[in-house]
Order: structure tokens, then C-alpha cells, then sequence
């Protein structure tokens, strides 16, 4: 690590203010905030929300898997830790407050990682955000973590100047965001129907880059002790995102709230898979897919093509960041394939989206054509996707095309074929629950 970065994180410890009061304890919390999708209501035209969106998802699929491809045995401690998903990759921003007396901002949230944070004054280095830095000094509930705490300890690479925790989340070959670690009162939920909850860890990030896309901060949702999912409980929280292209915000809900049970929303058969855990990248949300289905056809994918391998490669993960599903080589090509035999269409890729499995649209008069359906198999559950949640229209080149992509690692399904369904990630049981439902009436 470069002596200048080095300085300019001890120099954080010199700037960060102390402040001290009583601490109270974490209660278990429900509560429902509202997601935005990042190009919501900003009057693009369909066609650009989506190839924005695979613009953002190709490059997040790229570094999600990043840590598995890193020497362990790299002599660069910024190097061999995780590097961050860039925060411009995300696609929905949260509404919440931090400190006492709250301050409202918005963050992007991310199941991609764990760690909260905001930019905080005084900037060594910021980037400019639509709500004003957070100011400790304002608030009376701010308390910086010792390098003892046991949250410190569960940041990826943790660092210690004069007994005070600086985190550090770096992208491969600089800081994105660094500052202290420190506890904040936080007020989620939306306006009236709020909760507040003392001593929830955070970064206060004081040397900023990237970009925020809109928002002030991020909200990790990961499996990791320091993801907001983790530090609340009971230890859930689920999903149901509205039509990509919808005005409507999508609800997030956590604790109590999060509940299968108790929503009369549900369309269908509820169904759970069982997460499983890849050591080599904690924090993410990995499923056990078995196979996949298109049409009538049950496609002969190999089972090493979704398997998680010992080194922490492949392997198939849920997101909530990534737009479009993306499927390892051979199992991507085998979907082809099959699109490509039960479509009596000539196929084409549409650069304007960078999706490969496309159709001239509408077929030629007097010629009848049927979009097969695709169905993942998890293991103990299917999810069978109606066709608005993989089949894109892109009206400036006239093709209808699959909104699934390759990948080199691992599989990621998107969150383009999780709309109108409820997602439930229970990580109390280990469960991963979906069902169908109108989500823009919950
Ligand atoms: C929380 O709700 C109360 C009313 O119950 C309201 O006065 C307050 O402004 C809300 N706080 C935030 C941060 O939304
Ligand atoms: C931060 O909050 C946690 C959880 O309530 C608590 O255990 C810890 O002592 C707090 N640390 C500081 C520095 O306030
Ligand atoms: C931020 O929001 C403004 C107003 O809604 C919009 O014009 C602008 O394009 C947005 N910027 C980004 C990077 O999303
Ligand atoms: C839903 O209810 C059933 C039976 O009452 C219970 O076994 C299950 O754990 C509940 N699921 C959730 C997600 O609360
Ligand atoms: C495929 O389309 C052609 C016309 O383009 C038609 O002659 C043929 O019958 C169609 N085949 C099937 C299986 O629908
Ligand atoms: C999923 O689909 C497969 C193939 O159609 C079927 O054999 C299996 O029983 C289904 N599993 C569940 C949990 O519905």
C-alpha cells in the first residue's frame, strides 16, 4: 500500500470527533422502506433504462466474483482483500436517516456486500451527493469503534491508527471509500411509520471515490456481520420489486415484517431453496441451481457448469444489483440453443442492449411464433419466470431479446427476472423463500 494512502487513512483518526454518550441496545425491529429503481422517473426512453442497466450489470458481473481470481498469497494487503463492487453498479436506492437529531439521505443497497456507509465531513476526499455530507459533530449519538470491537474485526481488512478502527473498501488499485468505523442511531421506514434504532455500525466515510449514482452512501445487504440484514433482528429481510419499468416503488422489508405469511399479495405456490455458503466470498447469496428448463425441453447442462468449486469459483448466486441474469458458458449456451431451435426465427444479437439471444419483432405477418418459457430448477424449488421477466423489447432496433448474458464465473440471477415476486432471505433458517405477487399493491 502507497505510504500516501497510508497517511491520508491515519489522518482520519486525527479529524474523526469524539463523542461521547450512554449506549442502548439493539431491539428487535420490523419495519418497511421503499425502494427506487435508479432510473425511475427520470424520463428516459425504455430502451435506454435497459441498456444502461446491462451497461452497469456486465461490468458488476466481473468484479462480484472478483475475490476467488486473487492470490491469497499477494504481498499487497489492498490486493488480496475484496475488492467493492463499484457503487454506481447497484440499482435501488433506499430512503433512511442517520444520527440524532436524523438526517434524511438515500443509499444504494447492495446484497453484493455488507458494509453501511455515507460520506462524512470533514472531506479529505468526496464526491458529490444530492444531501449534505453527515456532520458528527452534529449528532449526538456518533461513537467511533476501537480496533478491538468485534465489528472491527469483521471488516475485510481492518486498519488501526491510535486504538480507532479505519475501514477501508478499495477497488483493485485504489480507496474507494475509508473512515472510521462508528456507531449511529438510524431511522428507517417510511416518513410517519418510522423505527429508530441506536448503535448500528457504519463507516463514516471521510476519503470518497466513484460514483453514487444519486445516492449519499450504500447499504449492505450481504450475510456478513456488518450488513444491515445482520446488525437488526431477527436476522430477514425480502423483497418485491414492481415492473422495471414501474413509477411504483418496490417495498423492502425487514424483521418481523418480512413474513411469506402475512401479505395477501401472493399469486402462487410459495417455494424455498436452501442458501449455501462460499467461504471465499461470504457475503453473498448463494442458491443450489440444478438445472433449467426452456419450453419442453430440460437442457442436458453439465452439473459442473452451476457447481461451487473448492477454490470459491462458480457457484450461483442471487443478487439484487445486477439487471439481467447471467449463466455460466456452457449452461448460457445451451439456453441459446435451445432458443434458437424452438423460436422459428431467424436469431440476431442487438449491440444497442449487448444481449445475444434476439428475434426481429413482431415476427412476419401469417408466421406464428411462441417465446418458450424458462424455468430454473433450485434444489426443493422452481421458479418459473413469466416471459416480462426475461424478454426485453428494444423499439430502435425492433428486436425482442432474452435478457440473460455469459458469464466467465459464476451465475448471478438478476433482479430483472425477480420482478412482481416476493423474495424472502431468511438467514435465521437459511432459507430462501419466492413466491409470485402484485408487488405494486403491497
Ligand atoms: C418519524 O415519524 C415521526 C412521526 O411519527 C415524524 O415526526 C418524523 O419526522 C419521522 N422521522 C423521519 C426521519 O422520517
Ligand atoms: C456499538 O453498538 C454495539 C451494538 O449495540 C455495541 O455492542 C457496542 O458496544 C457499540 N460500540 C460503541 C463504540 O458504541
Ligand atoms: C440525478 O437526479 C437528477 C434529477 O432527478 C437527474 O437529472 C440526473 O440524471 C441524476 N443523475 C444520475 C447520475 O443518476
Ligand atoms: C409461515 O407459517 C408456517 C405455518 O404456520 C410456519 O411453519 C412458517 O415458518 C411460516 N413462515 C414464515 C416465513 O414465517
Ligand atoms: C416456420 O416459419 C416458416 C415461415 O417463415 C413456415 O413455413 C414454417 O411452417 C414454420 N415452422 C414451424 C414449425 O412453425
Ligand atoms: C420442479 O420441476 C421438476 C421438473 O418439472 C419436478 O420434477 C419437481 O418435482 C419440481 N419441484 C418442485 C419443488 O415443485
Amino acid at each position: 500500500m502507497s505510504t500516501r494512502l497510508l497517511f491520508l487513512l491515519s489522518i482520519i483518526t486525527f479529524i474523526s470527533p469524539t463523542i461521547s454518550t450512554t449506549c442502548t441496545s439493539n431491539a428487535n425491529t420490523g419495519f418497511r422502506a421503499s425502494l427506487r429503481h435508479i432510473n425511475a422517473n427520470c424520463g428516459l426512453p425504455k430502451d435506454e433504462i435497459i441498456s444502461r442497466a446491462v451497461q452497469r450489470s456486465s461490468k458488476r458481473v466481473k468484479t462480484l466474483f472478483s475475490t476467488s481470481k486473487i492470490s491469497t498469497t499477494s504481498t499487497n494487503p489492498v490486493a488480496s482483500t475484496r475488492i467493492l463492487v463499484q457503487p454506481n453498479e447497484g440499482e435501488y436506492l433506499m430512503d433512511l436517516a442517520i444520527g440524532t437529531p436524523p438526517r434524511p439521505y438515500s443509499a444504494m443497497i447492495d446484497t453484493g456486500s455488507d458494509l453501511i456507509w455515507t460520506q462524512c465531513t470533514p472531506c479529505v476526499l468526496c464526491v458529490d451527493q444530492p444531501t449534505p455530507y453527515f456532520d458528527p459533530l452534529a449528532s449526538k449519538t456518533f461513537f467511533r469503534h476501537t480496533c478491538s470491537s468485534s465489528f472491527c474485526q469483521a471488516l475485510d481488512y481492518p486498519l488501526c491508527f491510535s486504538n480507532i478502527c479505519v475501514y477501508m473498501y478499495s477497488y483493485s488499485d485504489g480507496a474507494n471509500t475509508a473512515g472510521v468505523l462508528a456507531n449511529e442511531t438510524f431511522t428507517f421506514g417510511i416518513s410517519s411509520n418510522n423505527v429508530t434504532v441506536p448503535n448500528i455500525a457504519f463507516g463514516c466515510g471521510n476519503l470518497n471515490e466513484g460514483s453514487l449514482f444519486n445516492g449519499s452512501g450504500m447499504v449492505g445487504l450481504g450475510r456478513g456481520p456488518l450488513s444491515l440484514v445482520n446488525q437488526l433482528g431477527p436476522s430477514k429481510f425480502a423483497y418485491c420489486l414492481t415492473y422495471f419499468f414501474s413509477p411504483i416503488s418496490s417495498p423492502l422489508l425487514f424483521g418481523s415484517m418480512a413474513n411469506l405469511n402475512n401479505t395477501n399479495v401472493i399469486t402462487g405456490p410459495v417455494q424455498s431453496t436452501p442458501f449455501i455458503i462460499n467461504t471465499a466470498l461470504p457475503s453473498l447469496y448463494y442458491v443450489s441451481l440444478i438445472g433449467i428448463t426452456v419450453g419442453t425441453a430440460l437442457l442436458p447442462i453439465p452439473a459442473s457448469a452451476f457447481a461451487l468449486n473448492l477454490d470459491g469459483t462458480g457457484g450461483v448466486i442471487i443478487d439484487s444489483g445486477t439487471s439481467i441474469s447471467y449463466l455460466q458458458m456452457d449452461a448460457y449456451n445451451l439456453v441459446k440453443q435451445a432458443f434458437q431451435t424452438q423460436v422459428n426465427l431467424s436469431m440476431v444479437s442487438n449491440d444497442n442492449f449487448g444481449l445475444d439471444i434476439c428475434f426481429p419483432w413482431p415476427p412476419p405477418p401469417f408466421v406464428t411464433v411462441k417465446i418458450p418459457s424458462i424455468t430454473f430448477h433450485f434444489d426443493g424449488a422452481n421458479m418459473t419466470l413469466p416471459e416480462l421477466n426475461y424478454m426485453l423489447y428494444d423499439g430502435s432496433t425492433g428486436l425482442y431479446c432474452v435478457g440473460i448474458g455469459p458469464s466467465t464465473d459464476g451465475s448471478i440471477i438478476g433482479n430483472f427476472q425477480q420482478q412482481d415476486m416476493y423474495v424472502l432471505y431468511d438467514l435465521e433458517n437459511g432459507l430462501l423463500s419466492f413466491a409470485p405477487a402484485r408487488c405494486d399493491q403491497m
